[in-house]
């Protein structure tokens, strides 16, 4: 494995959490960044500090909790930005501010309303303020593929002799092509007489599905720190997706001669974990982590698999921590069973959260005869919901009647936080719609529910189902999640979840991430 390292910066929490549709709470963002660090990742962009008070807090405690990666927030060119990503980061043990600005001239003069001279001054001036407090400063020019290189090879110069130690070429709007940005990435290295003294660094856009082989084009061609998002999340059409450049550097060595500091058996386990938080959904075709990237369909195929797996395979599955689902558990299984299979699902239970998934784990298996990997990470997604979610109201009880020539009815029986239990009844257009309204009846909290998902976690017609809703009150947007084998329960404890976010204080989010200058 060669010595030479590419960097890698995950902006899931950042740019990820900019994508429209998602907004994560203190407490998801924490837990996103412990599994980054479990996977390995250089540099964790935690937010964008000046942004909200919720984005400070988020960058605040995951500088204090996390001790190995290095933590950066997000500052435009405002000294209020600089002097708050600084706040929110100083206690990290490996703090860094990313300054950005816009480069090209169209966002210049029509978004700025600037002009190239003066956004060249806020730069120089922002990186040093920077540098003041922290001797890792990340300068972004955004837009720099539609840039003018003469000035952007200025700007590089100016930001590196002002401090800046990485300079990350922002492909902001998904504009270039694999050879046009690897030919722009030399052309830095031979223009920008300081930059030696920088990690050259490099943040594409999907608008055109080429964000992935752009970051790639760009390695080879001297980039040494890759920025993306877990799945691809991301504005608009996402960022590139780190799964994706991980995979091809660790499976052709040849073509890049460079390594990372990243486990990739935990590549599938971080993905499903922000899909899970997010509920963005993984398309079942997406390269690494989509649930037939390992699933050879074609009879051809499975026999020439069988007899030596690399005919059709240009990595191992486990290699990036997919389940292997050859040890199945069923309800003979037992507590030392359970703890094993998902010790190697990379999950580590203290001895009462294995009390209490074991609980979970026999219900599921009365339910069920086998009990899948897939299943088990859907349990423990499921715990971590009750756990992280305050219970002012719990399902106790839900039953409906429905078919076609009956009017969907449903009864429920929730209890609240002081104890009292209530049961109430409600017709509706199909069962959820009447499980809803019974559970309206009882909760009394104006809603609207906005978007509502099954998935299946595996094959059968014993599978479990997992349910993704969306509710929205006062502009704020609440998700909620539930599995069980019964797509009605199921629903039952979805919109529970998101109805304890909305009554539990500070649980929702509204859109306030936007970075623009
Ligand atoms: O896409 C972009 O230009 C950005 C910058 C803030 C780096 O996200
Ligand atoms: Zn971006």
């Amino acid at each position: 494995m060669s010595e030479e390292k590419v960097l890698i910066f995950d902006t899931t929490l950042r740019d990820g959490e900019q994508s429209a549709g998602i907004g994560l709470t203190v407490q998801e963002k924490l837990e996103i960044a412990r599994q980054l660090d479990r996977l390995g990742v250089d540099i964790i962009e935690a937010g964008f500090a000046a942004s909200s008070p919720g984005d400070f807090e988020a960058v605040q405690t995951i500088a204090r909790e996390l001790r190995r990666p290095m933590i950066v927030s997000l500052a435009r060119c405002h000294v209020g930005d600089v002097d708050a990503a600084w706040e929110a980061i100083k206690d990290a043990e490996n703090p860094r501010i990313h300054v950005f600005i816009s480069s090209s001239d169209v966002q210049i003069l029509n978004q700025l309303r600037s002009d190239p001279e003066r956004v060249m001054d806020l730069a120089v001036q922002s990186v040093e303020r920077a540098k003041s407090y922290c001797d890792n400063v990340e300068f972004s020019p955004m837009d720099a593929t539609r840039t003018d290189p003469d000035y952007l090879y200025a700007m590089l110069e100016a930001v590196i002799n002002a401090g800046a130690t990485t300079v990350n070429i922002a492909d902001t709007v998904g504009y270039t092509f694999p050879t046009e940005f690897a030919e722009r990435i030399r052309l830095i290295q031979e223009n920008v007489p300081n930059i030696d003294k920088a990690v050259i660094s490099v943040h594409c856009h999907n608008d055109l599905g080429m964000s992935v082989a752009n970051s790639l084009g760009a390695i080879i061609a001297g980039a040494r720190q890759v920025e993306g998002c877990i799945n691809g999340l991301g504005e608009r059409a996402g960022n590139a997706a780190l799964e994706e450049i991980i995979m091809a550097i660790e499976t052709r060595p040849d073509l890049f001669g460079v390594s990372t500091n990243i486990d990739t058996r935990q590549i599938y386990r971080t993905s499903r974990l922000v899909s899970d938080i997010t509920g963005f959904p993984v398309q079942p075709n997406k390269a690494i982590v989509g649930a037939n990237a390992f699933r050879h369909a074609s009879g051809i195929h499975q026999d020439a698999i069988l007899k030596e797996r690399t005919t059709f395979e240009i990595m191992d599955p486990q290699a990036v921590g997919w389940p292997s689902n050859e040890m199945v558990l069923g309800k003979l299984s037992g507590r030392a069973g359970l703890r094993s299979r998902l010790e190697e699902l990379g999950y580590n239970l203290k001895a009462e959260e294995l009390n209490e998934t074991f609980e979970q784990f026999k219900l599921l298996a009365d339910k069920k005869r086998e009990v899948s990997d897939a299943d088990l990470v859907s349990l423990m997604s499921s715990q971590r919901r009750v756990v992280d979610v305050p219970a002012i109201f719990t399902l106790e009880h839900v039953q409906v009647a429905s078919g076609n020539h009956e009017v969907p009815t449903a009864t429920v029986k929730l209890v609240s936080s002081d104890g009292t239990s209530t049961t109430d009844a409600a017709t509706g257009t199909g069962p959820v719609d009447a499980v809803y309204k019974a559970i309206n009846r009882i909760v009394q909290v104006d809603n609207k529910l906005t978007e509502y998902r099954v998935d299946a976690v595996t094959e059968g017609i014993d599978a479990l189902g997992d349910v993704t809703i969306r509710i929205e009150k006062d502009d704020q947007t609440y998700i909620g999640r539930g599995s069980d084998t019964d797509i009605i329960v199921a629903s039952a404890k979805a919109y529970m979840n998101a109805l304890n976010r909305l009554l539990g204080d500070g649980n929702g989010y509204t859109h306030n991430t936007d970075p623009s200058p």
